[in-house]
């Protein structure tokens, strides 16, 4: 995966994207508390119980036809989000949820006339204006037509749909695409009932590589939409996922006020059970560093590590190299990243294992020429918003291996912001072509006062 956090063709609509979310967080906030919206359970399952009865005979006056179960919210620019309020069956191979057919049997002519016909397609990713992305995620129907088949299984809990297709696979992209929006949609809209999560584009790496994290959102067993065959009934069922922005949880949208350190408590329950692991624990006294690393060959490399590794030890430090890809397993890195009290990294996707230190803890962005504004929205911002001691190491021009291929006086290293405005495209120039190296000196003046806070860390946590 050679992504940056962020594809960089889609970079300057996302600026405008950011923009807008800001602009429009008032619509997503009484979006939120529409209580309509606000579906739970029991009722739903009530309902279902009436329905199944015969009307009463009589009815006074002819009611208006009711309005359609299905809410759609279009609104936003990164996702869309529906809501099919009554009970719905699923039909997975065709990917649509419909109306229980329940009035077949007991038709009579005082019953009110049919609910509007309403049919609603959403792909619940969280990058609907990414065209390229956003084509390759599943389409998922709603439609108030009464389905006539029957249901095999009948759960009692709400569904919610989302896609782990798009950027999944990078682990940046797995939380801020995935699990944070994962975390706003079930606090926003389940608050107290757990739903039943179906996956689309749902691959089986991801199924095992999240299972511990997928059983804190939901007891109940994934359905993985991509091979499911049997038709499932629901109270309800919604469809999308929320997102406030990059890694973003914003308090003041959430109808409990959850923030960054909830969302970082959860991943502490889901891996809590783990806890029995043998992960070393740091061997002394000292201070842990997870020194992240960049495996494959990739760019953001640091071309003298070994050096760095020395003096960071030298400094007092225990030094881990960590260097995770696809398959490593998140509650050993969890267990060992939890267990420490600093990490360093070139800004990369792997810096996404930030969200497994404890709060309180070090993080040191290295950040390239040229990308200053992905590192402060992917890493800096979310690291303070979890309560992290943030610190950050912009490299030198001197540090930068552009020099070798530009020149120390070409624009590429000279003016950065002028040469992705010329076009967007650019930023691979400095994703993708650029290693470093850290000036010993430098690095060593930030490595101090990272293992001063590291201490100070250790002091606190008595
Ligand atoms: C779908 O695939 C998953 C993962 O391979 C498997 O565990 C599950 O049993 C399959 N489900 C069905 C209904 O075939
Ligand atoms: C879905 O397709 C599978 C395989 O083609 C079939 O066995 C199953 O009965 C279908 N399910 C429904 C609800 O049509
Ligand atoms: C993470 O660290 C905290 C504080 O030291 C500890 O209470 C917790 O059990 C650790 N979690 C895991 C999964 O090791």
């Amino acid at each position: 995966m050679k992504r940056g956090c962020v594809t960089p063709l889609i970079m300057s609509i996302c600026i405008l994207l950011f923009t807008l979310l800001y602009i429009h967080q008032i619509t997503i906030s009484s979006f939120i508390s529409t209580s309509s919206l606000r579906r739970s359970t029991p009722a739903a399952e009530k309902r279902l119980k009436v329905e199944t009865r015969p009307r009463p005979a009589a009815v006074p006056s002819k009611p208006a036809a009711p309005a359609t179960p299905i809410i759609c919210d279009r609104s936003h620019e990164p996702y869309d989000l529906c809501t099919l309020n009554a009970p719905t069956l699923m039909n997975p191979n065709l990917s649509t949820f419909s109306l229980v057919n329940d009035n077949v049997n007991h038709q009579d002519t005082t019953s009110p006339s049919p609910p509007q016909r309403t049919f609603e397609k959403v792909r619940p990713y969280p990058r609907k204006w990414e065209n390229g992305i956003i084509s390759g995620i599943k389409e998922i129907t709603f439609t108030s037509d009464p389905s006539t088949d029957s249901c095999q299984i009948q759960h009692h809990a709400p569904a919610l749909v989302f896609s782990a297709g798009g950027y999944t696979g990078n682990l940046f992209h797995d939380f801020s695409d995935g699990f944070v929006p994962l975390f706003l949609t079930t606090r926003s809209l389940f608050s107290g009932v757990d739903p039943v999560l179906i996956v689309a584009n749902c691959r089986d790496w991801w199924l095992s590589k999240y299972a511990e994290l997928l059983r804190s959102f939901s007891p109940y067993p994934v359905i993985n939409l991509d091979n499911e065959t049997a038709i499932h009934c629901f109270p309800s069922a919604t469809v999308g996922l929320i997102s406030q922005g990059f890694m973003t949880i914003d308090p003041t949208l959430l109808p409990n006020k959850e923030t960054f350190l909830d969302f970082r408590a959860l991943l502490q329950t889901a891996y809590m059970h783990h806890q029995h692991l043998h992960v070393s624990s740091p061997s002394t006294a000292r201070p842990r560093l997870v020194l992240v690393g960049r495996t494959g060959g990739v760019s953001r490399v640091i071309l003298n590590q070994k050096e760095v590794v020395q003096l960071a030890k030298k400094i007092g430090f225990e030094v881990v190299v960590f260097k995770p890809t696809r398959y490593t397993s998140l509650s050993e890195a969890y267990k060992m990243i939890n267990a420490s009290h600093a990490m360093m990294g070139v800004h990369g996707a792997a810096l996404t294992h930030f969200l497994f230190l404890r709060p309180g803890s070090v993080l040191v962005q290295v950040v390239p020429i040229g990308i200053d504004w992905l590192g402060e929205i992917c890493f800096g911002k979310p690291a303070r918003d979890m309560g992290l001691e943030y610190m950050e190491y912009k490299i030198t021009v001197d540090e930068s291996s552009l020099v070798d291929e530009y020149g120390k006086d070409d624009l590429v290293l000279r003016n950065p912001e002028a040469v992705i405005k010329l076009a967007w495209s650019n930023t691979n120039i400095y994703l993708k072509n650029q290693n470093v190296k850290l000036d010993l000196i430098r690095v060593g003046v930030h490595l101090k006062k990272a293992y001063k806070k590291a201490k100070r860390f250790i002091e606190k946590q008595g």
